[in-house]
């Protein structure tokens, strides 16, 4: 498997410095890719693994530091250089731009052109589909990317690095949007690079991941690299013990104590194409989580029930009182909220600062009687917020796009437990987040559910759902498969629901 250990790498990076407003960022860093190996790069929320890796393709200038291609100190000027040398990268974030074609997105910047030189779109369409088909996709590339679901414009993203032939590919978490076959799918892909010499860099908070696909993996803390291991000879814990500082022992909060009564009902929920005739009851007290494949259903139903898409039918009661939904505001109104799994798309308000995002969702409950917005209270909760989910850094008055990936996610979950709601609907609660944060966010989705507020979770993480729900929904081609007791349930008993 690790035929090229002694072989000399095929890109370095030396003595990294990068500092944002004063702040360092990454002290010191030194990293090497060898030819034909997985490096995972792994490290709690902020701790500089995007900037690394924006800095080895051009997106950032280091303060100080060296970067080396097969032996050669070179300069990266901007991203394209970096493309051009053969460095290619899947952004943590999606960078899709949504009104263009899938082609047009995979070949922005570098369209084959005519002999007379215009856009040469029947064989951009005809590249398009070979690097799909070499990853065994069949997308449309002349659907607009941004009618792609987000597990499919993760994959668009991966074509479009795979079309570069790069040397070396850089992955910044590029199973967070994906689920079970996808990832297997992406593992396939990843082997077949390695077995033909390309250096792979595989950024991700999933340990399992790591121990699987990688070869090597170095641990950043603090924006220092502290250790580079070989995988067969480290475990989890240790690494777990690198990142962190300390062992974690219990990823997932006790069962739910006690049930209520029925406090929210959906009844054949139907959207044409997409969800048909879902049924499902949540209990006071009660997680709730939704299992399935992507696309099956589990993201359309709970949009559905937020007002995000209209459904053709369906009943939704809510506490003994039948609602109607007129749309997301109005849902918020009722006590519906929605933390989204597309955190860019739909639910952060990018061009705001961490405290507007997180006063968003309740701003009627930071006003006075006469509507003034109270400041001191907006900014005593969303500091207070910041404290309990652990936001880094403590300032609420950063904009958000100046956060780490996993950080912004826990913006967005602030968002929601200020806004006080009677059911909270968690879409991939924890995507991005590292191992510690995780922790707390399963305990904070656990004592919401304590507090009578009624919790569905939505998780392409099989493990993420057994281990937090009292009660397991499956989706199966946008309908409810089954819908079962979550007393030592089993992830081969679930998948048997959810495979098609
Ligand atoms: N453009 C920027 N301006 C200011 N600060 C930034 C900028 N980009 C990143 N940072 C800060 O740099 C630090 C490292 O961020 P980075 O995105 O590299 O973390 P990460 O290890 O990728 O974390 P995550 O696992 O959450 O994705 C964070 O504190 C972040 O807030
Ligand atoms: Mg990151």
């Amino acid at each position: 498997m690790i035929a090229s250990l002694a072989a000399t790498p095929i890109m370095e990076v030396r003595n990294i410095r990068k500092s944002f407003a004063g702040n360092p960022v990454l002290r010191d860093v030194s990293f090497e890719i060898r030819p034909g190996e997985v490096h995972a790069l792994v490290g709690e929320n902020g701790a500089g693994k995007s900037t690394l890796m924006n800095v080895m393709t051009g997106n950032h200038h280091s303060d100080a530091g060296e970067i080396v291609l097969a032996g050669k100190t070179i300069r990266l000027s901007d991203p394209k250089s970096a493309a051009e040398l053969g460095i290619g990268i899947v952004h943590q974030e999606l960078s899709l731009a949504p009104n263009m074609t899938v082609a047009e997105n995979i070949y922005s910047g570098r369209e084959p052109t005519t002999f007379l030189g215009f856009i040469n779109k029947r064989r951009m369409r005809a590249r398009a589909r070979e690097v799909f088909s070499r990853i065994g996709l069949d997308i449309n590339p002349d659907a607009k990317a941004g009618s792609l679901s987000v597990a499919w414009q993760q994959m668009v993203e991966i074509a479009k690095a795979l079309s570069l032939n790069a040397k070396v590919l850089i992955m910044d978490e590029p199973t967070s949007a994906l689920s079970g076959a996808e990832i297997e799918h992406l593992y396939a892909i990843i082997r077949g690079l390695r077995d033909n010499g390309v250096g792979i860099v595989y950024i991700s908070h999933k340990l399992g991941e790591v121990f699987e696909i990688a070869d090597r993996v170095s641990v950043l803390r603090d924006g220092q690299l502290v250790r580079t291991l070989p995988v067969p000879e480290t475990n989890p814990d240790e690494i777990i013990r690198l990142m962190v500082g300390r062992d974690i022992k219990d990823l997932y909060p006790p069962k739910a104590s006690r049930l209520g009564e029925v406090i929210f009902k959906v009844e054949g929920l139907t959207l044409p194409g997409k969800v048909d005739d879902v049924s499902f009851e949540l209990r006071e007290g009660e997680i709730l989580g939704f299992a399935g494949l992507v696309g099956s259903g589990r993201t359309e139903t709970a949009r559905a029930v937020f007002g995000a898409e209209r459904p053709a039918k369906g009943r939704i009661t809510l506490r003994d009182r039948e609602v109607v939904i007129r749309g997301p505001g109005d849902a918020i109104r009722q006590g519906i909220c929605y933390l989204s799994e597309d955190r860019k798309g739909f639910g952060l308000f990018l061009t705001m600062s961490v405290r507007g995002n997180i006063a968003s969702s309740s701003l009627p409950a930071y006003s006075s009687s006469l509507q003034f917005l109270d400041f001191n209270r907006v900014r005593e909760a969303s500091r207070e917020l910041l404290d309990t989910l652990d936001i880094r850094p403590r300032n609420d008055s950063l904009n958000i796009i100046n956060l780490s990936g996993g950080n912004q996610q826990k913006t967005m979950l602030a968002k929601w437990l200020a806004a006080k709601p009677t059911i909270l609907i968690a879409d991939e609660p924890t995507r991005g987040v590292d191992i510690g944060a995780k922790v707390k966010i399963h305990q904070h989705l656990r004592r919401f559910a304590e507090s009578g507020v009624g919790v569905i979770v939505i998780s392409s993480e099989l493990p993420e759902v057994l281990g937090l729900s009292d009660r397991v929904v499956v989706f199966r081609n946008g309908s409810v498969s089954a819908d079962l007791r979550n007393d030592n349930l089993t992830q081969t008993e679930v998948m048997h629901y959810a495979a098609n």
